[in-house]
């Protein structure tokens, strides 16, 4: 059969990102521009100052992809695109220029849903076996879908508020922390252990899959506004560990239980959270105890970048999912 190179870029928020995969999971190379350093300052991302760095950015990340791959654009088989969701304005950057691309060099356009790209990620590591379950956790989602076949989506649960990075994200601005707060919470809260000194509650402890982070989110910063009107510090080790810990044992919980009801032996998980060390030793721990097999994609691919999109891409082309230039940014694209 005949190798199928793709293009994929992906700008859907503070990252530029472009990559050309073969087959679907051999990177041939990946770059990815990070504004991480400029929201920062904001705490934040802002999505005025995002998409105008994608203009800024795009070309010199299109250079460079092709100087690291030694390809030239004629020898792309087709280009992934990240079609939503996400900002909207950032979106539109590269779906222009893949809209430019696909006209100029005459290459089929394969739009690609950002969670799905996520997913994928994991088969640049290992080849995925289906039946499985993905636990998407990212700073927009918070999501559990079962997957009977490649490229087949079907969302069991989800969060009714804020996504679980969101709520890492706003817990740390309300401790001060820099943004992204994830990582900040996860090394605070790795291997530490906590005192009695605080409370959270267990956000949405019921029978459904789905979660609900702001409720948890809003504990945190009363239990802060409460302690500062008493004149008392806070030890942010102490109350990053206690909600970390609350975050986990929810998600575990109820993903390991969904794994039990449809009888899946094959869990991924996908999306920034996904990097967290706490969620990633007691779901090897609890899936080494239920012979679940596990996977999470390598650390550098668990944030946005095109090489997932490009994954994911190959699924998307071999089923004939191909747009025409018609094709639109959506902010709030549905997985399907
Ligand atoms: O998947 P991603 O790059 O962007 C979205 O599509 O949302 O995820 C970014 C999110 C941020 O909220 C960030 O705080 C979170 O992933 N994150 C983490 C960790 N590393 C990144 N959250 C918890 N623990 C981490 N180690
Ligand atoms: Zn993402």
């Amino acid at each position: 059969m005949k190798d199928i190179y793709l293009l994929a870029l992906e700008s859907s928020c503070d990252e530029t990102s472009a990559a050309i995969i073969k087959n679907g999971r051999m990177e041939i190379a990946t770059v990815v521009l990070s504004q991480m350093d400029i929201h920062a300052n904001y705490g934040g991302v802002v999505p005025e100052i995002a998409s105008r760095h994608h203009i800024e950015n795009i070309t010199m990340v299109l250079e460079e992809l092709l100087e690291k791959s030694n390809m030239t654009f004629e020898e792309i088989d087709g280009i992934a695109i990240t079609y939503g969701p996400g900002l909207i304005g950032s979106l539109l950057i590269t779906m222009q220029t893949a809209k430019t691309l696909s006209f100029i060099y005459n290459k089929p356009l394969i739009p690609v849903h950002h969670i799905a790209g996520h997913i994928y990620a994991n088969n640049l590591k290992k080849p995925m076996q289906f039946p499985l379950l993905a636990l998407v956790v990212s700073g927009g989602h918070t999501e559990l879908i079962y997957m009977k076949e490649d490229y087949s989506f079907e969302k069991i649960g989800g969060t009714l508020d804020d996504a679980v990075g969101e709520a890492y994200d706003k817990v740390a601005r309300t401790l001060n922390l820099s943004y992204p707060g994830g990582p900040v919470i996860d090394n605070l809260a790795y291997h530490n252990e906590a005192s009695n000194a605080y409370s959270l509650p267990l956000p949405l402890d019921d029978d459904s899959y789905d979660f609900s982070f702001s409720g948890l989110k809003s504990a945190v910063i009363n239990l802060v506004h409460n302690e500062k009107q008493r004149g008392n510090d806070i030890d942010i080790k102490d109350l990053a560990t206690v909600f970390q810990n609350r975050v986990v044992e929810i998600i575990t919980k109820k993903t390991m239980r969904a794994l039990k009801e449809y009888n899946i032996s094959n869990l991924i998980v996908a999306g920034g959270v996904a990097a967290n060390k706490g969620l990633r030793e007691q779901l090897q721990l609890l899936c080494e105890q239920k012979k679940i097999d596990l996977s999470f994609p390598d650390i550098d691919y668990c944030t946005d970048n095109a090489a997932m999109i490009g994954a994911a891409g190959y699924y998307a082309f071999k089923l004939g999912k191909i747009a025409n230039l018609d094709l639109k940014a959506e902010a709030n694209a549905k997985l399907e």
